[in-house]
C-alpha cells in the first residue's frame, strides 16, 4: 500500500510534543511492515543542516491563499530503513524560531502557514492509495480533495492527538480555502460561525482515530468532547481509539547515549548510577530519598498548577527530591520555579527543552509525575515503565490504559481516581511508604517487562487503512 503521512511534527527534524514521536514511531513500524510510507512536513529552520541530501521533488509549489499566491518547493531525502521523507519549504511560513510561536504568542497567520502545507499535500494525495493526516494543521486535506471534485481520490484518515488544539479562527478567513462560500457549512469547518480546521476533518476523512481507547471513549461525552462531542457522535462507526506505541529503539536504558548507565530489569545497579547523576546535575544532595520527575510541556491539560500546590505541601513533610523539565507557560514555570528557590536541596527545574535530560530525567527518577487533566495517550509514562521509574498518573485517557494501579494485582503505578491536591499528595505519601520495598521493586519490574512496542498498533492502522 502506498501511505502519505501529512504532519507538523516529525522526530527527530521537528518536535514539541509526542505528535512528532508518534509519527515517527508509526511510519517506521509500517515501513519495516512492508509498506511504501512516505512523511510530508515542512521544512522548518534547521532541518536543511540535518539532512545534507536533501534533493528538489517535483515541480514549484505554487498556491493561492485567498487573493496572495506563495511558493514553496518540496525537497525529499530516503531514510535507511526505506521511509521517504518530503519538506516543504516555504521561507515565510516555515523558517522561523519556533513551530507554532515565538515568545509565548501562536504566529497569527498559523491558519495560513498550514492551509498552504494542507494544499500541497493535497496535490501529492493522488499518488497515494491512503493519507493519513495529523490534528487540525493537516485536518483540511479531505476536504480539500473531496473538493477538488477529481474523479479517483485518496481514502482519507485523520487523527486526533489531541482535541483541545482545533485551529479555531474567524470565518473571514475562509478565503484562504478558495473554495466557494458554499463550503462554508455546519456539516463542515463552520463551528458556531468560527472557521475551525479540525471540523472539517472530523467531517470529511474516511475514518477518524484518536490515540487511545479511553480517550476514544471520553471525547464522545460533553465532559472531554471539547464543543466537537456530537460530530464525533456523527461518525461512530469509522471512529475507531489506538494506543500510540513506543519506539524502543528511541527510548530504551540498554543502548542509550544519553544516560550515564545502561541496567535492565535483571540488573539495575545502572538506574542507581543515573540517579546520582541527575542529582550531581541538578546540584542536589547524592543520597537515596524517594525522587520524583517531570517531563512536560507546561500546559494547562498536564495539571502542573495542582503538582505545584501538592509539592509546596509534600516538601516541607517529607524528605523527598524532584525534579522537573518543562517549557511552555510562564506562569507554570515560574510556579516550578519558585519551589526550587523555597526548596534549593530538594528542587531542581530547567525551563526549556531538552531531549537529553528528558531521558535522563525518565531514568534517573524513582516515580514519575503525570497528573495530566486530559491525556489522549501519554507518551512519557510508557517511557517511564520501560526505564523503571513508577509513574503516578491521573486516570484518563491513555493513562488509564496503560497504567495498573498500586490496588490491583498486575501494579505497574500509581493511578489517582481524581486530581485533587488532596488525592496528588496521598499518591506522594504513598509512593513515599512503599520507597526501596520488595513491593515496589515488584511493581518496578513489572512495568519494565510490559511492551508496548508499535507492533500491535501499526497492525491496526493498516486494518484501519484497509
Ligand atoms: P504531549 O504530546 O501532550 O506533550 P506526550 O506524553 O504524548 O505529551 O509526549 C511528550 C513528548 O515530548 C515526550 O517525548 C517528552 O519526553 C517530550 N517533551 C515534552 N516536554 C519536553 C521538554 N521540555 N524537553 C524535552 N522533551 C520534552
Ligand atoms: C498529543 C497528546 C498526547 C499524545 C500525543 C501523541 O500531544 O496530548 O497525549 O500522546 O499527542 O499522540
Amino acid at each position: 500500500m502506498r501511505i502519505l503521512q501529512a504532519t507538523s511534527e516529525f522526530f527527530p527534524y521537528s518536535k514539541t510534543g509526542g505528535l512528532a514521536d508518534m509519527v515517527a514511531g508509526l511510519s517506521g513500524a509500517l515501513t519495516e511492515l512492508g509498506e511504501d510510507v512516505t512523511v510530508a512536513t515542512p521544512l522548518y529552520r534547521g532541518i536543511r543542516e540535518q539532512v545534507p541530501d536533501l534533493k528538489p521533488f517535483g515541480p514549484k509549489v505554487i498556491l493561492p491563499l485567498g487573493k496572495q499566491t506563495f511558493t514553496g518547493r518540496w525537497w525529499k531525502a530516503t531514510k535507511s530503513n526505506g521511509l521517504t521523507l518530503l519538506f516543504l519549504e516555504q521561507e515565510g511560513f516555515y523558517d522561523r524560531p519556533g513551530l507554532y510561536m515565538a515568545n509565548g504568542d501562536g504566529y497569527w497567520d498559523n491558519p495560513e502557514r498550514f492551509m498552504f502545507l494542507s494544499k500541497a499535500v493535497a496535490q501529492l494525495a493522488g499518488e497515494y492509495d491512503v493519507v493519513h493526516v495529523h490534528d487540525w494543521q493537516t485536518a483540511f486535506v479531505p476536504m480539500l480533495l473531496r473538493a477538488s471534485g477529481s474523479r479517483v481520490i485518496p481514502r482519507t484518515v485523520l487523527t486526533i492527538h489531541n482535541l483541545a488544539y482545533q485551529g479555531q479562527c474567524e470565518a473571514t478567513r475562509f478565503e484562504i480555502t478558495n473554495l466557494p462560500w458554499n463550503w462554508f457549512h455546519s456539516e463542515g469547518p463552520e463551528f458556531w460561525g468560527s472557521l475551525n480546521f479540525l471540523k472539517a476533518g472530523l467531517h470529511y476523512a474516511d475514518a477518524i482515530t484518536t490515540v487511545s481507547p479511553q480517550y476514544a471513549k471520553e471525547i464522545i461525552t460533553p465532559e472531554f468532547g471539547e464543543g466537537l462531542e456530537g460530530v464525533l457522535q456523527s461518525r461512530q462507526d469509522v471512529f475507531f481509539g489506538i494506543l500510540n506505541g513506543v519506539d524502543y529503539g528511541e527510548w530504551n536504558t540498554v543502548e542509550n547515549q544519553y544516560l550515564a548507565a545502561s541496567y535492565d530489569a535483571d540488573d539495575l545497579s545502572g538506574k542507581k548510577v543515573c540517579k546520582q547523576f541527575l542529582q550531581s546535575k541538578f546540584g542536589l544532595p547524592v543520597s537515596d530519598v524517594p525522587m520524583f520527575g517531570m517531563v512536560s510541556r507546561l500546559a494547562e491539560q498536564k495539571g502542573i498548577d495542582v503538582l505545584s500546590k501538592a509539592l509546596g505541601g509534600i516538601l516541607c513533610e517529607k524528605e523527598i527530591q524532584f525534579v522537573g523539565l518543562g517549557s511552555g507557560d510562564d506562569q507554570l514555570a515560574e510556579e516550578l520555579h519558585s519551589l526550587k528557590e523555597r526548596f534549593p536541596k530538594q528542587v531542581g527545574f530547567e525551563n526549556g527543552y531538552c531531549n537529553a535530560l528528558a531521558h535522563q530525567i525518565e531514568a534517573g527518577a524513582d516515580y514519575f509525575v503525570m497528573p495530566s487533566r486530559f491525556e489522549p495517550c501519554g507518551l512519557n509514562q510508557m517511557y517511564s515503565l520501560r526505564y523503571g521509574t513508577i509513574p503516578i498518573v491521573n486516570g484518563v485517557g491513555g493513562l488509564i490504559d496503560t497504567v495498573q494501579d498500586v490496588a490491583n494485582q498486575q501494579a505497574t503505578g500509581l493511578v489517582l481516581n481524581r486530581l485533587t491536591v488532596r488525592a496528588l499528595t496521598e499518591s506522594f505519601k504513598k509512593a513515599c511508604d512503599i520507597h526501596g520495598s520488595v513491593q515496589s521493586l515488584e511493581i518496578l519490574k513489572r512495568g519494565m517487562r510490559a511492551e508496548y512496542g508499535w507492533g500491535n498498533s501499526s497492525n491496526q492502522y493498516l486494518r484501519c487503512y484497509q
